[in-house]
């Protein structure tokens, strides 16, 4: 039997398709953009790092030349706005720091030594295990380095794998791309219509918005109301006893 909210969530789910055209004499509300991107904000995140941030393109003549840097496609050329769900590599010490100080303050802000053994864990996380992890020099040897102890260390126990300079970016862009589904789910509750891309030149979008070169594009995603031409043909997936499985 379904909740209430599940029949709600399955409505919001189902209804949610990548729109392709967008209508540019229905009233758009940006707020209701901006209360998307505070529940993406939400979305869970690997170690709480929160490796992500949002931009909001509503300028008209840089939705005009994004577009043109995403192919034309007309999914981006008839956006009432864009949003760019970003990796800021660069960030991990600003967000290790902000952890570690949200969880200080939680024990009191004692020096630590009269924290409790776990209290002490919690801090260590985000003063040494992430900077181990997060840390990454250009040519990514650190990573390899990492790798080769994991792979020892695995003779013995379980570890984590996902230690090398891609296996970061992997890690990043999972919780970005979690946040984007959030928002786009959102905007399908506040009545209005998304299409994710990817399919743009991420390094002339960069160039274009002043981003840092180490910034990394997980979506570009248009929004505003939706038509009907904008939904190119029915919903398609591929039967569910092809993807769901109890092992
Ligand atoms: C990471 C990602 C990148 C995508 N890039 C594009 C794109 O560049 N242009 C586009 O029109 N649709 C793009 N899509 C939308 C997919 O084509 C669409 O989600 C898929 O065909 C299923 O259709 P639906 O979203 O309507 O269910 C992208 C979707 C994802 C998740």
């Amino acid at each position: 039997m379904m909740t209430e909210a599940a029949t709600v969530f399955d409505n919001i789910v189902k209804q949610r398709r990548s729109m392709r055209v967008y209508d540019a004499n229905k009233p758009f509300d940006g707020e209701a953009v901006h209360r998307s991107l505070q529940r993406a904000m939400y979305a869970p995140n690997s170690s709480n790092m929160q490796m992500w941030e949002f931009y909001r393109v509503t300028d008209p003549e840089k939705i005009k030349q994004l577009a043109k840097y995403a192919m034309n496609q007309s999914a981006a050329r008839t956006a009432r706005e864009l949003v760019l769900f970003v990796v800021p590599k660069a960030k991990w010490k600003q967000r290790a720091k902000a952890n570690f100080e949200f969880h200080h303050a939680r024990y009191g802000n004692k020096p630590l030594h009269e924290l409790s053994k776990r209290e002490q864990r919690k801090l260590k996380y985000f003063t040494r295990l992430m900077p181990m992890y997060y840390f990454q020099d250009w040519l990514g040897i650190w990573g390899l380095i990492r790798k080769l102890i994991v792979t020892i260390s695995s003779l013995w126990r379980p570890v984590v794998w996902q230690v090398t300079k891609n296996d970061l970016r992997v890690v990043c862009h999972k919780s970005a791309a979690l946040a984007a589904q959030t928002f786009m789910l959102s905007m399908k509750a506040e009545g209005y219509d998304t299409c994710p891309m990817e399919g743009f030149d991420s390094m002339r979008v960069k160039r274009y918005l002043n981003f840092p070169s180490s910034y990394e594009i997980n979506m570009m995603i248009s929004c505003g109301p939706g038509t009907a031409e904008g939904i190119y043909h029915d919903q398609f997936r591929v039967d569910e006893k092809e993807i769901i499985f109890t092992v």
